[in-house]
């Protein structure tokens, strides 16, 4: 048996319990993991409130580092005991995540072999996060050099990432948006500006003179989303992630017809099954980047797995620091 947190009802973050369940154990393509380290994003949430409809009982938990345990039928790649990273969302064949436990089971498509010297509490904080970055301004948003790129939600765990990431590409401004003023040093790193506050518009004019930005990255959704994506110069690129603030907004068809703008979606657990050398080419590069120090994420909060609810707590009711890691065995 191996312990794990678990939902056996989805709603609130008190529906996360520790128990003991039976060890996980890889199918044909897969391998298992002795979990160290299991990030926690806002995403997690959503699992937890049962917005993907998991069959109950289920272990939240979608990026995970550790040693591989053992080796499905048909696995190569990789060795029992060596220090591995995965993306644990089974990615449009299933119904799973699992990484919030002493072993978790990835498909072999996901997971990169990673050096013996590897910090696996930072990678595990950068896996989802920097493989969804990295695809969103490298295989959509297609950025360039001479680009002004608005990142919300930059004081989150995808904003940060996003922001460093466009930093060192690099785009010509990288301006961050955060929620309060209390957020604003923690974009401050890596954004040439930082606006704090709801109010979008006016700040963006001052800061642009009116022509607006390049690229706009959405991890938020709601009010911010509308108002960037009128403030989108020609050419302009909307690139929408996610709705942490919880709400959609309607984009006008014709805004885009007369001002010239794109707007696309990237969702990593909708697509990563159908492109997994892309997912793979993105892992390797971040896992790369993060272990040379070349992409700087903020340590991430280490806590044991006893306090996850904790977490999720202060992820909704955004308290959370930009990113936390659970130790599962550490
Ligand atoms: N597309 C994908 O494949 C993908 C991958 C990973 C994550 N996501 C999504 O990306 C979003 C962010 O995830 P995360 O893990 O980075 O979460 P996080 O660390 O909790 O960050 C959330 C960010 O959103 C901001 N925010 C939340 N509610 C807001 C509101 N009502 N108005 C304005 N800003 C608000 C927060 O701003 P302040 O704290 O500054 O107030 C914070 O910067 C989630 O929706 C997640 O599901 C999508």
């Amino acid at each position: 048996m191996m312990r794990a947190a678990i939902v056996k009802t989805p709603g609130p973050a008190e529906s996360l319990e520790i128990a003991e369940v039976p060890d996980a154990a890889p199918a044909e393509g897969e391998l298992s993991i002795e979990v160290q380290f299991a990030g926690v994003g806002f995403v997690d949430t959503l699992f937890r409130a049962g917005a993907f409809g998991l069959p109950t009982p289920f272990v939240p938990g979608i990026e995970v580092t550790g040693r591989v345990r053992e080796l499905g039928a048909g696995v190569t790649g990789f060795a029992v005991g060596q220090p591995v990273g995965a993306l644990l969302n089974d990615f449009g064949r299933g119904a799973r995540a699992g990484g919030y436990a002493e072993i978790a089971v990835a498909h072999a498509s996901m997971a990169i072999p990673l050096p013996e010297d590897a910090d696996l509490a930072r990678i595990a904080g950068v896996l989802v996060n920097g493989v969804t970055a990295w695809m969103a301004l490298h295989d959509l948003a297609r950025l360039r050099v001479d680009d002004d790129v608005l990142v919300l939600g930059a004081s989150g765990g995808l904003g940060g990432v996003l922001s460093r990431l466009a930093a060192v590409h690099p785009a010509r401004r990288v301006i961050g948006v955060v929620g309060s003023e209390a957020k604003r040093a923690s974009a401050a790193d890596a954004c040439t500006d930082v606006i704090v506050g709801a109010d979008l518009i006016p700040a963006l004019d001052a800061l642009t003179d009116g022509r607006g930005v390049d690229v706009v990255i959405d991890p938020v959704g709601g009010e911010l989303r509308a108002q960037a994506f009128e403030r989108l110069a020609p050419f302009g690129r909307l690139l929408v992630l996610g709705n942490a603030s919880g709400q959609d907004r309607a984009l006008s068809g014709d805004a885009a017809f007369y001002g010239t703008r794109q707007v696309m979606g990237f969702s990593l657990g909708g697509v990563a099954h159908l492109v997994p050398h892309q997912v793979r080419t993105a892992l390797s590069a971040v896992v790369g980047l993060t272990h040379r120090g070349v992409l700087r994420e903020p340590a991430p909060s280490v806590v044991p797995l006893d306090d996850v609810a904790e977490v999720h707590r202060a992820l909704e009711n955004r308290s959370a620091p930009p990113k936390t890691v659970l130790a599962v065995r550490a």
